[in-house]
Formats: structure tokens, sequence, C-alpha cells
């Protein structure tokens, strides 16, 4: 990425701006002193392309791990395997001077606007600092391109003046995004963004992202485990079930025919979304071992002897990507109004979070 000269308009970005392709993330857990460690597959082989000025969604349980997928993309943790190519380059073999600028391009928005902020810094030297660190602007300028930033995301001028704990919580995830925009990246990666706020502010934010996507051509990842929120804001959907990627592709394809079992399950469990009620039986299997086969199958109300035994693979069908052996049967499904059986609740997604 060029630095940008004052007053020089940022080129939008055009293109694919972030490609995935197999990547994986595995945990080495310890089980004390004579054990070998054991392996947690907590990405388990994910691929997905996401080009400017598009959304791509990745939704499912607490602990699927959208999170540990952030994270690679990000470049915080690096892939166990698996090839990413973040802005064209391919982070295993980048030199550290185009991580360096790589870590510009790419730019992260926390789920809590709370612990994301500095409370002892006013707003102004929080904005500033990746400045200060990364362009050669002087003081003018720097103070220059604070206020146009308050500005574009609906804060005043003033604001700079301000301290973190002075803002409500959407107003701090304004700052939290003014901060991510500040250099100008390619990419926006927001892990639960709005899961923090009230639903009439979500609303707020949600527009906001989505102005800032039109007006500057970002590309977002963005992790969420709230389907209501996702149908707002994606182009495409990548739903995850225990690190593995079950059902992904355009978000109309997807919010109007689900044709993965747990995607149903998901929609069927938010409000608004589906006639009908799934509630799911069982436990999360835990991801230190999971289940032979398909990894929904212990919990899937349409499970058969080949599910227990063989992995789906992800493969096309009604434009886009399933891994069920069964995914024809849900094509001409009209009917999915009736309920699926089981013991439990309805919306039982575990949907905990740890809000640091
Ligand atoms: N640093 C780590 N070391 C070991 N295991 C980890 C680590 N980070 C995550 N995990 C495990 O990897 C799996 C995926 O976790 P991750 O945080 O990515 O899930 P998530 O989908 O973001 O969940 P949530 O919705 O609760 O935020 C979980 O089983 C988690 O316990
Ligand atoms: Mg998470």
């Amino acid at each position: 990425m060029s630095l940008v000269q004052d007053n020089t308009p940022v080129q939008r970005p055009v293109g694919v701006v972030a490609q995935a392709t197999d990547l994986k993330r595995i945990y080495k857990i310890r089980r004390g002193l004579f054990k070998e460690p054991a392996a947690l597959h907590a990405v388990g082989g994910v691929s997905f392309t996401l080009e400017a000025g598009k959304t791509l969604a990745v939704v499912g349980e607490s602990g699927c791990g959208k999170s540990t997928l952030a994270r690679m993309v990000s470049l915080i943790e690096s892939p166990s395997a698996g090839q990413l190519v973040v802005d064209g380059h391919d982070v295993a073999i980048m030199s550290s001077a185009q991580r360096h600028n790589l870590r510009r391009a790419v730019q992260l928005v926390f789920q809590n606007p709370f612990g994301s902020l500095n409370p002892r810094k006013k707003i102004g030297a929080i904005l500033e600092a990746p400045l200060e660190i990364n362009m050669p602007f002087g003081k003018d300028e720097r103070k220059r391109r604070v206020q146009q930033m308050l500005k574009q995301v609906g804060l005043r001028p003033e604001h700079a003046d301000r301290y973190p704990h002075m803002f409500s919580g959407g107003q701090r995830q304004r700052i939290a995004i003014a901060r991510a925009l500040m250099l100008s990246p390619k990419l926006v990666v927001a892990d639960e963004p709005v899961s923090a706020l009230d639903v009439s502010v979500q609303a707020q934010v949600l527009n906001l992202l989505a102005d800032l996507q039109a007006e500057l051509g970002l590309a977002y990842l963005f992790i969420s485990h709230d389907l209501s929120v996702v149908r707002h804001i994606a182009h495409d959907v990548l739903v995850m079930y225990l690190g593995h990627a079950v059902e992904q592709g355009p978000k109309q394809r997807i919010f109007a025919r689900p044709l993965h079992p747990y995607t149903q399950a998901l929609l069927a469990s938010t409000p608004g979304l589906s006639k009908e009620r799934i509630v799911l039986k069982g436990e999360l299997p835990s991801p230190l071992n999971p289940p032979t086969g398909c990894v929904f199958s212990t919990r899937c109300a349409h499970a058969t002897e080949r599910c227990r035994a063989e992995r789906p693979l992800l493969r096309a069908l009604d434009e886009r990507l399933v891994a069920c052996h069964h995914a024809e049967k849900f094509l001409d499904d009209g009917d999915q109004g009736a309920p699926v059986v089981v013991n439990g609740s309805a919306g039982s997604f575990s949907t905990a979070k740890s809000s640091s």
C-alpha cells in the first residue's frame, strides 16, 4: 500500500481482497505430563474468496471457530495449514516489510467497545495514534484527518477532546470503527461488532458499516452468531460448525432455502426468520473429540448411518456449497413447517461470550 499524500483521495480497493484455501488452525492442548498433547481443530479447513466492497459473514455457535478464523485473516495468528492470500500476498511467504504493510491494510473491530479503547486517552489521541506510527504526516494533517474521520462515522469534531467513558456503547463502537479506518484499510475484520449493543443501537452501527463500505469499497469479514444481524449486512454467508464450513454461499440463497440441517436450525432459532421451530438435541460435541463422519451427525434429526460413517464434503448445489449427504432432500422440501422432534428448548444456541 502506498503512502497517502495530503488530500490525495485514497484509491478504492478493487478485486479480491482475501482468499483462503483449506485454511486450518490446530491448537495443541496439554493433557498432563505424560500424555501426548491433543490436537484441537479450531478451524478444520475453510475456503472463501472475499472481494472489495463485499461482506462475508461467518456464523455459528460459540466455539465453532469464528474468532480463530478472524485472528488468522487479520494476521494475528498464523494458519497451521492451508493458504491465505490477503491483498495479493500469501501470508506464509511474506517479507516482514510486506507483513508490516499488510497489517495496515487489514484492521480489526472487536465486540467490546468498552474494553478496546484506552480509558486514559482522549479520542483525538486514540485516532491519531495509528497515523503517528505509520504515516509521515505532521500534527496539523493528523488532526485534520481525525476531524474528518469523526464526521465520517457520525461523531462531532469536539468529541476529539473527550475520553471514552463519556460516550455510549454505540458511540464507542463508532470510535473503534473510526480508529480501524484511520489507515485506509482494504479489509475490516469485525468480530461480533454489535453483539454488546442494544438492538436499536445495533441497527445504527450496522447502517454506518454499510455506508462506509459503499463509500470506501471496504471488504468486511463479519463475525456474528446472530443471523438477524447477518441478514442486514452480509453478501455471502459461511456457516461453521465445530471448525468446519457446513454451508456457504450468497446470503439470499442460504436464507431463502437453507440446505444444511444446521443452517436450518440456526435460522429457525432466530426470531422472525423462520416459521419453523427446530430444536437441536444434545450437546455440542467436544472439539477435541469430534464425531466421525459428519460433524453435525450427533445432533441432526436427519442423520443416517452414512452420515455417522462418512464425512460429507462441501459440494455445489443450488448456487451454494453444502456439506450434507442428504441436502437434495431439502431442495424441494417446500414444507419446512413441520417441527423436528427433540428434547431441549428452542433457540438453545449457546452464545455465551467472553467479553474481553
Ligand atoms: N488459544 C487457544 N488455545 C486453545 N484452544 C483455543 C484457543 N483459541 C480458541 N480455542 C478453541 O478453539 C475453538 C474455537 O474457538 P473460537 O474462539 O474461534 O470460537 P468462536 O466461534 O469465536 O466462539 P464464540 O462465539 O464464543 O466467540 C474452541 O473450542 C476454543 O476453545
Ligand atoms: Mg469468538
